[in-house]
């Protein structure tokens, strides 16, 4: 029987308080599912780190990680020791592109118990799946005249026929698998008039492969708003790295918190370890206090778990498990400050953990 290798590493902040309890709901689960899993615990890729050896990460992190079966990983980021992009993109951001974890799926959902700044009771259920690879996010570029008043910054989006293809292919697999069957595109083809043109020939020449999935495509600054007005027409939103960023967000705000929204880096082809996050950073403004929300921690581990066992058998139990645990405990409390409660972190994390145990 296999022992699953996973990678932790916490990071900065609240990646830090958020762990602990994602891990612990995690050994639950795999227990209970008879989930072998090997925790490795990796003392980098956080600020500590860099303040110490000048680097995010020692030189040899790639033959390091390769092993793995997957990353759990916290959240990185510290500005006043490191300038985030330094942090980010010397972390986070080399995982996913040397990795090639071209897939960011980032669900939001609304639970019972938690409270919508929208009004109405919005029945909000959509998967973002955010290109994780290339787009905006991007190291094409440079700065002219530099300190003159000439100074010119350009920086290049970068949009490939596979990056796109693939990404948008997923979403449209991803379509099949629910109920409603249907894929939203995000664009900016009227303002941004070389890539976003493009981009939506090849979702249009995707969706003619999928008759049986509804599509449209929807303009990011029209979409955003009706993930405000009308967060319960979305299904399946497939968009670029910056737009899906911004709306793997603006979602979960609308459903009440981002401080309960996980994610899933996926390298699809399993040639790298994928990797397993919240959403949301380091949240500088409330580490130390043990308040952070650790459902998004705990989700993303329940996404591990269904990613890893292939999406069958005991992964797939294990997750749905957690995933009850979590609609259980938000319905009934406790709380964490963000959701109006008082409850800590730890509180939070053992509710759900006892609830995992249980049943
Ligand atoms: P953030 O997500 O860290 O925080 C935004 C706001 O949401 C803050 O008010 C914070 O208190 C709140 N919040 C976030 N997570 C919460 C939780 N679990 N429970 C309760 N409240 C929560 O975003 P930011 O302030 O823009 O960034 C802070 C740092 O994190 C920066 O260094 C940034 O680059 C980094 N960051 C890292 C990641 C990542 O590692 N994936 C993601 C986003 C931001
Ligand atoms: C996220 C984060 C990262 C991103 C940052 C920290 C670089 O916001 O995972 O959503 O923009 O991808
Ligand atoms: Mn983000």
């Amino acid at each position: 029987e296999k022992t699953y290798k996973i990678a932790v590493l916490a990071g900065d902040g609240i990646g830090k308080e958020v762990m602990p309890e994602g891990l612990r709901v995690l050994q639950v689960a795999a227990d209970r599912f008879g989930i072998k899993l090997e925790l490795i615990n990796f003392a980098w890729a956080d600020c500590d780190y860099y303040a110490r050896h000048g680097k995010m990460m020692p030189d040899d992190w790639k033959e390091q990680l390769q092993p793995m079966d997957a990353i759990f990983f916290g959240a990185v980021g510290w500005p006043d020791i490191v300038p985030d992009h330094v942090s980010l993109w010397g972390s986070l951001l080399k995982f996913r592109r040397e990795f090639d974890q071209y897939i960011n799926l980032r669900p939001a959902q609304i639970f019972k118990g938690v409270r919508s700044p929208l009004s109405g009771p919005p029945d909000i259920d959509m998967m973002i799946v955010r290109e994780n690879t290339e787009g905006e996010y991007s190291s094409v570029g440079g700065t002219m005249y530099p300190g003159t008043e000439h100074e010119i910054v350009m920086q290049q989006s970068v949009f490939s026929r596979r990056g796109s293809d693939r990404v948008l292919k997923f979403a449209f697999e991803l379509a099949k698998t629910r109920a409603r069957k249907h894929v939203t595109v995000a664009t900016k083809s009227n303002g941004i008039s070389i890539s976003m043109p493009w981009w939506d020939e090849r979702a249009a020449a995707m969706a003619a492969n999928y008759p049986e999935i509804e599509w449209n495509k929807q303009h990011i600054d029209i979409l955003c708003a009706r993930f405000v007005l009308k967060p319960q027409s979305f299904d399946v939103v497939v968009a670029s790295n910056l737009f899906g960023d911004i709306l793997s967000d603006l979602g979960p705000a609308c459903a009440g918190t981002i401080g309960i929204a996980p994610s899933a880096n996926l390298n699809p082809e399993r040639k790298f370890p994928s990797l397993f996050e919240p959403v949301h950073g380091s949240a500088p403004d409330i580490y130390g206090k043990n308040i952070a929300n650790p459902v998004a921690m705990i989700w993303s581990g329940a996404m591990m778990l269904d990613f890893l066992t292939g999406s069958s058998g005991a992964g797939r139990a294990a997750h749905d498990a957690i995933l009850e645990a979590i609609r259980n405990v938000l319905a009934t409390g406790p709380h964490t400050p963000d959701l109006g409660g008082t409850c800590s972190t730890t509180e939070l994390g053992m509710a759900i953990a006892k609830q995992v145990a249980a049943a």
